[in-house]
């Protein structure tokens, strides 16, 4: 008989994800890199040539670090070939530290362009991964632009040190530990800039590691769990519909496109009140698409297009992880977020090609397509959301049309609205978050396309695929102030690029928190 014993067996069912990395932590200093102690890496921008001649100028805190390596930077970048241009990396070893401060291994010149968010912010990525599997760092990168450059270079380290992980054994990479923000004298002014900018990291994080995790994990009652945990991190309050609920209610959508998973459709429902609330108070609605796999149903996919699919729940983990942060980003209005979750499955008890299905509040719909399956949900959470939180704007965020990304590629998002001043106020915030979304028309032109012989609608009457299911969707929402974020295009990031890393992307919480982070999101809409 061996004498050793054996270790307790894990149990192969249900699957647990192994403990994940998190992102870096964050501080303030006054002090230059070179005196910032217990630091492995020092990292200090470099600017674009001057009209004097220069290839390249030094930001803050180079002079110092050059005099105690006794070493010409500027010849390193010349010899280097470096331009400045943003996410530019050149790494200097320091294998024996600096004079009085001998924990210093490394000095990155970082590349800022012309120092706007979008240059700040791909610095911050470049930094992130020059970085990775380090204890700390100190750099004054971000001490060169105003407070939407300091937020864009933590979202860029946050975002571009992204990770999941299942192997057996420990993840292939750590986020580094630490890092300070250096050469920062005005800590009351950096402060508030800082905790607004690890707000909407954290949610780009939360919603990325949603999208990321595999769908033998991620049901529709484990997204609700999910969104129970972090409503009362956040302080807000949630309700969820089991099958039970959704039956007694008439949620006729969710269930027809949940009832052949094993496991049972839900509805999420977030709400949020700003501190300052009155009566007159505002009130958005968020609805997300929470599909937490999508083999099309019986009309099914071939299996090269279903690879994703775990990820076609990234409209409800938008609408949650914007809500998780609407507290520390400071949102004025209230907010209800709503997510429609359902595995569309195949099965004996699937939802069948021209099947007639009611939805909440009792418009009909003719499936001829099970593998649109993401109109029929939507439509169940806008007609509550109409009905019963009587919002004053209302906004859905969906991986809803394949035909996106033939539009936009997968770069650039796309979005619909009824509404002037909420098309305008969406796309410049998504600009501003680097999650750019272009609009498209609600043509009335197709809006017979929608004609079935025995129901209200078609699901799937064809092209133009992405018009034509804004135009399906609108019929729900009534004259109400609307968005439509169609986000298949940039559900999955393709390559490592700045802030994306490859996989599922998130895409979409930072545009909606630089939106209703903002003063007076609601200005001029509806009137
Ligand atoms: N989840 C898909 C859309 C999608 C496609 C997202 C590719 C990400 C990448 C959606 O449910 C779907 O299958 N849409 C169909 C609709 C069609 C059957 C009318 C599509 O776009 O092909
Ligand atoms: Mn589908
Ligand atoms: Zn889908």
């Amino acid at each position: 008989m061996p004498s050793t014993p054996s270790p307790a067996p894990l149990s192969a069912w249900p699957p647990t994800l192994p403990s994940q990395v998190a992102p870096p932590e964050f501080a303030v200093s006054a002090a230059l890199p070179h005196a910032v102690l217990g630091v492995d890496v020092v990292a200090v921008p470099v600017l674009p040539g001057d009209a004097a001649g220069d290839a390249v100028v030094l930001g803050p805190g180079a002079a110092e670090l050059a005099e105690l390596l006794d070493l010409d930077l500027l010849a390193v970048l010349e010899d280097e070939d470096a331009s400045g241009k943003p996410g530019e990396v050149t790494s200097v070893p320091v294998p024996l530290g600096l004079p009085d401060n001998a924990s210093v291994r490394r000095v990155l010149l970082v590349g800022v362009g012309a120092q706007t968010t979008d240059d700040l912010r791909r610095a911050g990525a470049a930094v992130a991964r020059a970085t990775r599997d380090r204890d700390a760092l100190a750099t004054t990168v971000p001490a060169i632009g105003a407070d939407d450059g300091l937020e864009a270079f933590v979202v860029g380290t946050m975002l571009g040190s992204f990770g999941f992980h299942w192997r057996s054994g420990p993840p292939p990479h750590r986020p580094v530990g630490r890092v300070v923000l250096a050469g920062l004298p005005d800590a009351e002014r950096a402060t508030p800039a800082l905790e607004r900018a690890v707000a909407i990291g954290g949610a780009g994080w939360r919603s990325r590691m949603l999208c990321t995790v595999p769908s033998n994990v991620k049901n529709p009652p484990w997204l609700a769990a999910q969104a129970e945990t972090l409503a009362s991190e956040s302080g807000l309050a949630v309700t969820v519909w089991d099958e039970q609920r959704l039956q007694a209610e008439g949620f006729g959508g969710i269930l027809a496109v949940g009832r052949a998973s094993a496991t049972p459709p839900r509805l999420i429902r977030l709400d949020y009140t700003p501190r300052k609330a009155g009566r007159r108070t505002p009130t958005v609605a968020l609805v997300g698409k929470g599909i937490t796999f999508d083999t099309g149903g019986l009309s099914i996919k071939p299996g090269e297009a279903m690879v994703n699919m775990k990820r076609d729940m990234t409209g409800g983990a938008v609408v949650m992880a914007t809500m998780a942060a609407l507290r520390d980003v400071g949102c004025p209005v209230r907010v209800v977020g709503l997510v429609t979750a359902a595995e569309n499955a195949v099965g004996g008890d699937a939802l069948r090609p021209g099947d007639v299905i009611r939805h909440y509040g009792g418009r009909t719909t003719e499936v001829t397509n099970t593998d649109a399956e993401g109109r029929l949900v939507l439509a169940d959470g806008l007609a509550y959301a109409v009905a019963e939180v009587e919002p004053d704007v209302i906004v859905d965020v969906a991986t809803l049309t394949g035909a996106m990304k033939v539009a936009l590629g997968q770069q650039v998002g796309g979005f619909f609205a009824n509404d002037e001043a909420l098309a305008a106020t969406l796309h410049a915030a998504a600009e501003r978050a680097g999650e750019p979304l272009w609009r498209l028309p609600l043509s009335a032109a197709y809006e017979s396309k929608l004609s079935s012989t025995v129901a209200d609608a078609d699901n799937a009457p064809g092209g133009p695929g992405a018009i034509v299911a804004a135009l399906f969707l609108q019929h729900f929402v009534g004259d109400l102030p609307w968005a439509h974020l169609d986000i298949a295009s940039v559900g999955d990031a393709p390559d490592e690029r700045d802030e994306w890393t490859t996989g599922p992307t998130g895409f979409g919480a930072r545009a909606l928190l630089q939106w209703l982070g903002s003063e007076d999101p609601l200005a001029g809409v509806g009137s």
